[in-house]
């Protein structure tokens, strides 16, 4: 069977064999520290045994909840922000059609997904709440703490229109809560209302939450095979536990990029040539951005959908700043293909292509781009996914995850903490008059 495959080879201008051999050593040191969980955030690794030690009961629990929300719904509002959504987000659209939202019931046989309490903006919540506000409504709810503004402002208003139009008694039969097994707001609401609540485990972080009911909740809703998604994980889980650099891709992957920041390439982007990944891609970045940019240190990690964006900062990437080097998400067999036709008239030229496929013409955008970054100094790491489906989902989720712990340890920070998201927050609140910020509200006043 085909696999995730990784080639580093266009990064290898780069990097010395020797640095590869040197670094294998603090790979190893690495891996024991995650598999012993002696390092720092050792309480929150309860993703790395998640596809063996998950939780059955829930999962199917999970299922019988998603089939009466396909059944109910025309629309499902999952509400959540950062990892409590992105998850879901990616894989809804990895694996659904393009348009998927936009399609027909006939056609889609689920509700739409749409996505609140991402954003403080109360244009995106109000032009959310008309276009819904005279359908069959279902919410899922996502908040680990049960307390992050955007998701709970979203939610009040969102409850509100559920208790209007199906009294609190039928509210209570669409509004389905992720969130803490004991603590929060959200728990200690969930409990008092009679909601149907799902866990995110006091061990896994939220941007590594995707394989827990954060994300399998609205991904089953989709009509995505949760199973194939757990055999991919699963799989992964065997297959990138060698400590040995050498045998292991995902180790691999964590290396390389390391060494590259060494050598001042700072920025990482997660380009794709399937526009299905956009999500994945803002998935990784949070994974990757929360997970290691602490103590002034860090690679920043952007997002590049191509050729879109060859149009757009092609030209920066050709040619600006030498501080980037690129990870491309390279899917090899697409379902659905365009055959190019003979025109007549040929003004445009491109006879010379009749009877190529647009994956054809893709594969060849992906080759000149990536060798022309080579050539122009950006190095390539090229992971290569057989294709877009559940399985490879849930292996992928997984490579990232295992080689973000990893990463995070060669660079020398906790890669499961994210103390900096705090500062804007009490800056908020304060400025806010939230009770307990008030010495703070006039200070921050004085300043903007
Ligand atoms: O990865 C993380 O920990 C964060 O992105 C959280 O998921 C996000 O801040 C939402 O937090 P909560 O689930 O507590 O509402």
């Amino acid at each position: 069977m085909k696999d995730i495959a990784l080639d580093y080879s266009k990064a290898l201008t780069s990097i010395q064999p020797k640095e590869l051999e040197k670094i294998a050593e603090q790979v190893k040191a690495a891996h024991e520290t995650l598999t012993n969980k002696t390092g720092a955030g050792s309480d929150f690794l309860g993703w790395v045994d998640l596809p063996k030690t998950y939780d059955k009961e829930e999962f199917a629990r999970i299922k019988v909840a998603a089939e009466k929300i396909r059944k109910t719904a025309e629309v499902l509002i999952v509400i959540g922000v950062g990892g409590s959504y992105l998850g879901a987000k990616a894989a809804v659209e990895m694996l659904s059609n393009s348009f998927y939202n936009l399609q027909g019931e006939g056609e889609r046989k689920a509700p739409q997904i749409l996505f609140a309490g991402t954003s403080t903006s109360s244009v995106y919540l109000s032009d959310l709440y008309n276009l819904v506000k005279d359908k069959e409504i279902c919410l899922n709810v996502v908040s680990k703490s049960g307390t992050t503004l955007e998701p709970a402002i979203a939610f009040r208003v969102f409850k509100e229109l559920m208790e209007q139009k199906y009294g609190k008694a039928g509210a209570k039969e669409r509004i389905f809560v992720t969130t803490d097994k004991e603590r929060g707001a959200l728990k200690k609401l969930s409990d008092e209302e009679g909601y149907e609540t799902f866990v995110v485990a006091d061990d896994i972080g939220g941007r590594y939450s995707v394989l827990s009911a954060v994300g399998l909740l609205p991904i089953a809703v989709s009509g995505a095979d949760l199973d194939e998604i757990m055999r991919g994980a699963i799989d992964g889980f065997h297959a990138y536990a060698d400590a040995e650099l050498s045998n292991n891709i995902c180790y691999q992957y964590a290396a390389v990029r390391n060494l590259l920041y060494q050598k001042g390439k700072t920025i990482e982007i997660m380009a794709n040539y399937e526009p299905k990944l956009h999500f994945f891609a803002q998935w990784w970045k949070q994974l990757y951005g929360e997970s290691e940019g602490k103590n002034h240190k860090g690679i920043f990690p952007v997002l590049a959908d191509y050729s879109t964006e060859l149009h757009s900062v092609g030209q920066y990437i050709q040619d600006g700043l030498r501080n980037l080097f690129e990870t491309v998400l390279h899917v090899e067999n697409v379902d659905e293909d365009v055959i190019i036709k003979e025109d007549a008239d040929n003004i445009d030229g491109l006879n010379f292509l009749a009877g190529k496929s647009l994956s054809y013409i893709n594969e060849r955008a992906f080759q000149g781009a990536t060798l022309a970054h080579h050539d122009g100094g950006v190095p390539s790491i090229i992971i290569n996914i057989p294709k877009l489906n559940e399985y490879y989902f849930g292996k992928l989720v997984y490579f990232f995850e295992k080689a973000c712990g990893i990463s995070g340890y060669l660079l020398g920070v906790n890669p499961f903490d994210q103390p900096g998201v705090e500062a804007y927050k009490k800056n908020m609140y304060a400025l806010l008059g939230k009770p307990g910020y008030e010495s703070e509200k006039e200070k921050l006043k004085a300043r903007f």
